[in-house]
């Protein structure tokens, strides 16, 4: 990585555990990371390994029992506007439009009407959602519903954007889709993105580094620094495919 790169987030010995059946269960434990401005890292991890909780954790959503997360050298203690997640689950309000729905941040927080629409406008026609204002989630397909989710995120003007597997539920082809996408988003808006998944094959398409986590309890196991591959990448680049069985290779379970 470029000497000359900030560090934007920074997670100092994060550790997290749960007591579960009267017996302390660990989730993460000692994850110490540094992100950079404008990055795209990402978080490769097998299933259950303590991911959405680390994600959790840098949004403010759960505290730690061990560490700190600090965002522009300050520590970051409860969920905080500057930091975004596009949700797992997605969490889209049904019974709302998805103009509604995408607007609803800068709604609670107060922003007058004109102006959050001609945000969330900007965001709605940057995801290729123009036209699709007045629609439901129910009318949308899962690719559509994504691209609202990622919408609502940026809407709300976040530093670091984090996307916690957000197209696990999606069919391969749409996948792939979707994988291009958030390059071009990302590309178009630079932003700090933080991305879950636990497919390999995603995470190199994708990431400037790939941080992989052992299984359960999450840990470092290796950051991987991609910046060399160029993009865009293609699946079936020798260079491509020899990174893609360098980690496959040390991952704890098959990936
Ligand atoms: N509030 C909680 N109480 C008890 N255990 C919890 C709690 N939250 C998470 N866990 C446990 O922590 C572990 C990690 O969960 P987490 O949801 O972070 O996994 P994940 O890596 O995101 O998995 P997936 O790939 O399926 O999304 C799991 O075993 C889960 O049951
Ligand atoms: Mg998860």
């Amino acid at each position: 990585m470029d000497e000359k790169k900030k560090v934007i987030l920074k997670l100092e010995h994060i550790s997290q555990s749960y007591v579960v059946n009267s017996q302390v269960k660990d989730a993460v434990e000692d994850v110490s990371l540094e992100v950079y401005d404008n990055e795209f890292l990402v978080i490769l991890g097998p299933g259950h390994c303590g991911k959405t909780v680390l994600m959790n954790i840098i949004a403010g959503l759960e505290k730690p029992v061990g560490g700190a997360v600090y965002l522009d050298g300050e520590q970051v203690e409860g969920s905080d506007k500057r930091i975004g997640m596009v949700f797992q689950s997605l969490a889209l309000m049904p019974w709302k439009t998805v103009m509604a729905n995408v607007e609803f941040g800068p709604e609670v927080a107060g922003v007058p009407k004109e102006e959050r629409r001609k945000t969330a406008q900007k965001y709605i026609d940057l995801v290729g959602l123009k036209g699709f204002e007045k629609s439901y989630p129910h009318e949308l397909s899962g690719g559509m519903k994504q691209r609202v989710g990622i919408a609502r995120a940026y809407t709300n003007n976040p530093e670091i954007l984090l996307m916690d597997e957000p197209f696990g539920q999606l069919d391969a082809q749409t996948r792939y889709a979707m994988e291009e996408e958030v390059l071009r988003i990302w590309e178009k808006e630079k932003r700090t993105i933080i991305f879950v998944t636990n497919n390999i094959e995603e995470a190199v398409y994708l990431g400037d580094r790939i941080v992989l986590l052992s299984n359960c309890p999450a840990k470092v196991k290796e950051i991987y620094d991609l910046k060399n591959l160029a993009r865009p990448r293609n699946t079936t680049d020798p260079e491509f495919l020899r990174i893609r069985t360098e980690i496959s290779d040390n991952t704890d379970l098959a990936l």
